[in-house]
């Protein structure tokens, strides 16, 4: 029998390389997506069914012809800068989105739900290291509708018997270790993507923002992942569901945190080019130190993020950046 996984997001960066880990793992990956942000070319493992998340109709049509036993829920906007100018739209897209599969994915029976969250829902916390303990004081409304997110599957677990899997992503880095997939935004603002481009000339430069912040070297800190190992967590946790062990929120990330300087040092190794660099001011929103410690996903999940070291990272990231498929 075929086992039907619905994927929102599956035409994205971390939601294609859940589908290539889900079609591996002899799933059938049904990606749910409005193209805005994703690419139809990313969509290589199952069906690809258009649609967005505002349109209910749309997605009780999707859900009865698949009838999925469990959604991943990749599909968001996800920029801090634009929450900040425009903060409706990311309540309205993100969190009415979010209601809308919810209540599809109840109405056809299917129970078992894994969603994308964010380190941003903990804002700034001064150094300290994150974990799923930590009070969570989102900064701005990227960060909140992600929470208010969570809080609803809460209530739909308490109410309707929803189950879920929470993943607060720290910062997801590198690329399909076979060289399939990568990372591909437009506009593109993370810093290892940026940095590729500046090395291979397809920008100026990288500007660096801020040298001035209260860490080793002045640059900010953050928890790097590697998408591959992030998605490894993501099928335990589908096990997990599988399993009948309830609704938990894990942090994924490693407990390590490098500075953007370390980052530009490492990628100047791994490529063995010049970085151009520019040094800038800080960035609105941004977050001096994120880093987190995963002990319960190492310990609940038996998660092992083996991949997650900042040179893996950078070489997955650099073949792809190469390849013909991001030069498309
Ligand atoms: N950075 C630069 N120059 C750039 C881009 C980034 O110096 O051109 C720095 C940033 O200031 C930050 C670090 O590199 O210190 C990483 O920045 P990214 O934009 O790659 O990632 P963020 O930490 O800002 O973003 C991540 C996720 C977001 C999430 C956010 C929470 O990608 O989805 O963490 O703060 F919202």
């Amino acid at each position: 029998m075929t086992r039907h996984i619905l994927v929102t997001g599956g035409a994205g960066y971390v939601g294609s390389h859940a589908c290539k880990a889900l079609k591996l793992a002899g799933y059938t990956p049904i990606t749910f997506d409005n193209l805005a942000t994703g690419w139809r070319d990313a969509v290589k493992f199952g069906p690809l069914e258009e649609g967005d998340l505002a349109d209910r109709a749309r997605l009780d049509e999707v859900f009865a012809r698949w009838q999925p036993e469990a959604v991943l829920h990749f599909a968001a906007i996800s920029l801090v800068g634009d929450a900040m100018r425009d903060p409706g739209t990311y309540w309205r897209v993100n969190v009415l989105g979010a209601l809308n599969l919810i209540e599809a994915s109840l109405a056809s029976g299917c129970r078992n739900f894994v969603f994308s969250s964010t380190c941003a829902t903990y804002g700034d916390q001064d150094g300290v290291i994150l974990d799923e303990e930590t009070p969570q004081y989102p900064l701005n409304a990227y960060g909140k509708s992600k929470l208010a997110i969570e809080q609803m599957l809460g209530d739909f677990g308490a109410s309707h018997g929803m189950n879920s899997v929470i993943f607060r992503y720290f910062n997801v880095a590198g690329a399909d270790p076979d060289g399939e997939l990568g990372e591909f935004h437009r506009p593109e603002t993370h810093l290892i993507p940026l940095m590729l481009d500046a090395i291979d000339g397809r920008r100026p430069a990288l500007t660096v923002f801020g040298t001035d912040y209260p860490t080793r070297d002045g640059t900010c800190v953050r928890d790097y992942v590697h998408v591959a190992d992030l998605i490894d967590a993501h099928m335990a946790g589908l096990k997990w569901l599988e399993a009948g062990h309830g609704s938990r929120a894990f942090c994924l990330g490693t407990g390590k945190g490098f500075t953007v300087r370390e980052v530009i040092t490492q990628s100047r190794a791994v490529t063995n080019r010049e970085v151009p660099v520019i040094y800038g001011e800080r960035r609105a929103g941004d977050a001096v130190s994120l880093v987190c410690g995963s002990e319960r996903a190492v310990r609940e999940l038996g998660w092992t993020p083996f991949r997650s070291d900042l040179t893996t990272m950078i070489t997955d990231a650099w073949r792809w950046h190469q390849s013909g498929d991001y030069n498309e």
